[in-house]
């Protein structure tokens, strides 16, 4: 069928073209469309931080591939800070010794069929402290095109003392305009290059990103400084979403940081946990972990069909905390065809397994008892009004109910 209408599009073209005798004038590039849903991918830094070569990111490219993570939609590859050498006298950033040939690497991520992402900010300096984009902005994404790149992050960093303290001492009115201008620059720079670059600003939540950066273009914006390995720095990060929900859609999402799921010593209530709750906050799935030591049990996290159908659903309406009793919190959100994820975190201690927490879906706006599924059983649930539910320390309960009521 789509053959058949391209077919005949065709056709049509050569027709209007053979009457007017003379070329049609070049159509207008079509408008890039990225990030409709929450990008997914892995990113180097959680795991590798500066450490980070060549040679591990085709590991990764592998891995993504044989662990089923790609076709999960875990699609794109990041390399994150620390690939950057010097720039020569025109100015063209080189790589350092641990990414010999940037072109080759993007071609063989190509190869696997992902998409390969880079990093960059607009001061002088990267956050790791080498070559930033500052004065070279057209010149990095001209490049980073032709090395076939998908994805930057884009990273404040040095900005903050070169630029805006310096240019614009004590007024934060002017250094706030320097930094969206600089966001700006860059995006203008990488839709001049005409290949669709998803655009990932990060600058920690500062000057309340969400209300600018779609506007300028960003797909992405990080709301917090960075995440880390621990159950108290995720769940204070959960706790700085609340009312950003508005701010997201297809195309510009919130960003509370990348995934720790498989890092550290996060238990796996707590890696379920924040694996659903990124989910219900249609936030990006960026993961982090080792890829070639990936326990099957962390696996099993990370390629949940039915979790990473909730973060990816097409309405793209993030979800928000409804209400707490104590400890525990209820998240829901809404998703297409009218059906709804709840999500029940159990935040505090394991008391509530002892003294369960009665769930209360009149809160929810549901009215009697509901069907549904167990995400993390895949067990089919009811969920009745004041029903008890035994949470285990943080822990959770997240079901999706097609049909509520
Ligand atoms: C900042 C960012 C991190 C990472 C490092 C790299 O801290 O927030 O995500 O990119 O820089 O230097």
């Amino acid at each position: 069928m789509r053959i058949f209408a391209s077919l005949s599009l065709a056709v049509l073209a050569l027709a209007s073209l053979t009457a007017a005798s003379q070329p049609p004038a070049k159509a207008p590039a079509p408008p890039q469309v990225v990030a409709q849903t929450p990008p997914m991918g892995w990113n180097s830094w959680n795991y590798f931080a500066e450490k980070v070569s060549d040679k591990d990111i085709r590991t990764a490219a592998d891995q993504l591939v044989a662990t089923g993570m790609k076709d999960a939609g875990y699609i794109y590859l990041n390399i994150d800070d620390t690939w950057e050498a010097e720039r020569d006298a025109s100015g063209v950033l080189h790589t350092n010794a641990k990414f010999p040939d940037m072109k080759a690497l993007a071609d063989y991520v190509h190869s696997k069929g992902l998409k390969i992402g880079i990093y960059s900010g607009p001061g002088p300096k990267t956050c790791g402290g080498y070559e930033g984009s500052l004065g070279h902005e057209e010149q990095d994404a001209r490049m980073y095109a032709e090395w076939g790149i998908d994805y930057l992050k884009y990273d404040l960093c040095s900005f903050i003392p070169e630029v805006m303290e310096k240019q614009a001492t004590n007024d934060h009115a002017a250094q706030m305009r320097l930094m969206i201008a600089a966001y700006a620059k860059m995006d203008k720079a990488l839709k001049a290059t005409g290949r669709p670059i998803v655009f990932s600003l990060c600058q920690y939540g500062w000057d309340a990103v969400w209300e600018w950066a779609p506007a300028l273009g960003g797909n992405l914006w990080r709301t917090t400084g960075d995440i880390d390995p621990t159950w108290d720095r995720m769940y204070a990060i959960v706790s700085q979403q609340e009312g950003l929900e508005k701010y997201a859609g297809p195309g510009h999402w919130n960003d509370p940081d990348m995934l720790e799921v498989g890092n550290g010593k996060l238990s796996l209530a707590e890696n379920r946990t924040h694996f659903s709750l990124w989910a219900i906050l249609a936030a990006p799935l960026l993961a982090g972990n080792d890829l070639p030591n990936m326990k099957p049990e962390i696996k099993a996290i990370l390629t949940n069909r039915d979790v990473i159908a909730i973060d990816q659903d097409r309405l793209g309406k993030q979800g928000a905390r409804i209400y707490s009793d104590g400890e525990v919190e209820v998240w829901t959100r809404h998703l297409t065809g009218g059906a709804l994820a709840i999500a029940v975190v159990n935040a505090g201690s394991d008391r509530y397994s002892t003294h369960p927490f009665h769930l209360n879906l009149a809160k929810l706006g549901l009215h009697g008892p509901q069907s549904g599924k167990d995400l993390w059983t895949g067990k089919t649930v009811e969920l009745t009004e004041n029903q008890p539910l035994e949470l285990a320390s943080h822990d959770v309960l997240l079901v999706r109910i097609a049909a509520p009521k």
